[in-house]
């Protein structure tokens, strides 16, 4: 949707000082200026000391977290893939920690409160991660994933794509946790047509 990317361009210019990164010849996956600048800004309302990523890629939206945070602030990323995480490595200050390895061989060697955590990993285990980020997360944490629309492919229960099955199975562990309040955004862009869920961990639902 041409239209749609020159208004991510328009807002780039007008509002957005975007970081720096070399994406070397990784996929363009990442999220595009304005909704990192999103990210900064969910990070900054929530007052985010700890932040962690699922899913570094060049690590363009690490940047954009990272500046959300104070100096003594903790960031983590997790990437499975040795390349991405090599180009992220020169893209990120040194106080950003890099795990490389498949997050679900991380997340359990992790110990929180994070008080904002992205997912933005291989979305066929979007269920997984969300339950690893709950046991990761404490009354107040923001959990944010991206690609939970995919174009749509989300209403289809028959597609056989296993990224389409994982935002499904998202989907549905978000519904059946009480201690979230949760919403899903569609977007367009230069990222196409797509969306973040945005799931706040409550401690007055438990049991409701
Ligand atoms: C894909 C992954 C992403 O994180 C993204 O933002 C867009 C696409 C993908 O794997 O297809
Ligand atoms: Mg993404």
């Amino acid at each position: 949707m041409q239209r749609a990317s020159q208004v991510d361009q328009f807002i780039t210019e007008r509002w957005l000082d975007e970081p720096a990164v070399d994406r070397g010849d990784l996929p363009p996956h990442d999220v595009s200026a304005p909704q990192g600048a999103m990210l900064e800004l969910l990070a900054r309302a929530v007052g985010a000391r700890a932040i962690l990523e699922l899913g570094t890629l060049a690590g363009y939206s690490t940047l954009w977290l990272a500046r959300a945070l104070p100096p003594e602030g903790r960031l983590v990323t997790i990437e499975s893939d040795p390349r991405a995480a090599e180009i992220a490595r020169r893209n990120l200050p040194p106080d950003v920690k890099i795990i490389v390895a498949p997050a679900l061989e991380a997340l359990p060697g992790l110990s929180g409160p994070f008080d904002l955590i992205f997912i933005d990993a291989d979305k066929q285990r979007n269920a997984a991660y969300f339950h690893e980020a709950l046991r990761l997360a404490r009354p107040g944490t923001l959990i944010v994933a991206d690609n939970v629309i995919r174009g749509g492919a989300v209403l289809d229960a028959e597609d056989d794509d296993p990224s389409v099955r994982g935002v499904r199975d998202f989907f549905d562990a978000v519904a059946a946790e009480p201690r979230l309040l949760a919403t899903a955004i569609q977007t367009v862009g230069s990222k196409g047509y797509d969306g973040f869920a945005l799931a706040l961990v409550t401690s007055d639902r438990v049991g409701t």
